[in-house]
């Protein structure tokens, strides 16, 4: 193979701080990247999350350094980055991917729950774009990758508080490209669809472990039946598309949202 090609998405000497990282495509981001060669600042709001992550970023060879961190907080997420500019000495990659999403309609959400998804999805993602861009600007390269998702096209009944967050979790992203391109510093985003991941497991698995499996099962078929691809996604493959995001091998890209969904949307 061209070594240039591998080049294009080798990670070594970078940075790369992850949210969200205390499980499901946050932690397999962190792993992904850490693969890659990046030296990796984990943030997530449950600490026992992040150890089990920073054993995985081991396993292949790489550093991690855990910071508990809840997104909601501004003060803690600039310490999270400042973790990463001062102990491994840049910010090259910042990874907003920490989420929360909660089934309610319109008509039946109350202003804290409203409030919650807000504080994390939308404003936990606004803290983490601007701690990273002030040290990407002077740095003058870097690139930030949001995570949205399929629910920001998709209005689906009961979303309205998760979907609201995405779309403008979007529009921040395509606003902040505008702002840091001239400084270097590329900001996109992924659009997951259905992923198997703790957030969607909570339909079929209970908090003790119990698994059901006619609930999974139904939820699987019905799903994947979305998908001209006949499938459910994977955390590896919306990791796969912020190594592509996070690396040079998006050096033209900027003010984009991937839509790793199967082929569930497809927008013009
Ligand atoms: N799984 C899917 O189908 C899917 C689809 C579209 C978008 N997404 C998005 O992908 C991202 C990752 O989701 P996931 O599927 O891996 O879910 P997940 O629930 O498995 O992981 C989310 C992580 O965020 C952490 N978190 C929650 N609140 C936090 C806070 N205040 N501060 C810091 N960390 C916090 C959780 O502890 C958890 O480790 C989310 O933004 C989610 O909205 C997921």
């Amino acid at each position: 193979m061209d070594a240039s090609i591998s080049k294009a998405f080798d990670l070594s000497g970078r940075v790369a701080v992850v949210t969200g990282a205390g499980g499901g495509i946050g932690r397999e981001a962190a792993a992904l990247f850490a693969a890659a060669g990046a030296r990796v600042v984990i943030g997530d709001v449950k600490a026992d999350g992040l150890f089990d992550t920073v054993r995985l970023v081991e396993a292949v060879g790489g550093r991690a350094i855990a910071v508990p961190t809840d997104v909601s907080k501004r003060s803690e997420v600039e310490a999270l980055v400042q973790t990463a500019a001062q102990e491994f000495g840049s910010v090259d990659i910042m990874a907003n991917v920490a989420g929360i999403i909660r089934n309610n309609l319109v008509v039946d959400t109350s202003e804290d729950e409203l409030d919650a998804v807000i504080a994390v999805n939308l404003k936990g993602v606004y803290f983490g774009c601007a701690a990273a861009a002030r040290v990407m600007i002077a740095q003058q390269r870097g690139s930030i990758i949001n995570v949205a998702s399929t629910g920001m096209d998709m209005p689906v009944p009961s979303l309205s508080c998760y979907a609201l967050t995405k779309a403008a979790v979007a529009m921040l992203t395509r606003t902040l490209a505008t702002e840091v391109g001239p400084h270097g510093v590329r900001v996109n985003g992924i659009a997951p669809g259905f992923t198997d991941t703790p957030m969607t497991q909570r339909t079929w698995k209970s908090t003790d472990g119990f698994v059901d499996e006619q609930a999974r099962d139904d939820m699987w078929k019905l799903r994947s039946a979305q998908s001209p691809l006949n499938r459910i996604g994977n955390a590896r493959d919306q990791a796969m598309q912020m190594l592509y995001l996070a690396s040079d091998a998006s050096a033209f890209v900027t003010g984009q949202i991937l839509r790793a969904n199967g082929g569930v949307s497809m927008m013009p």
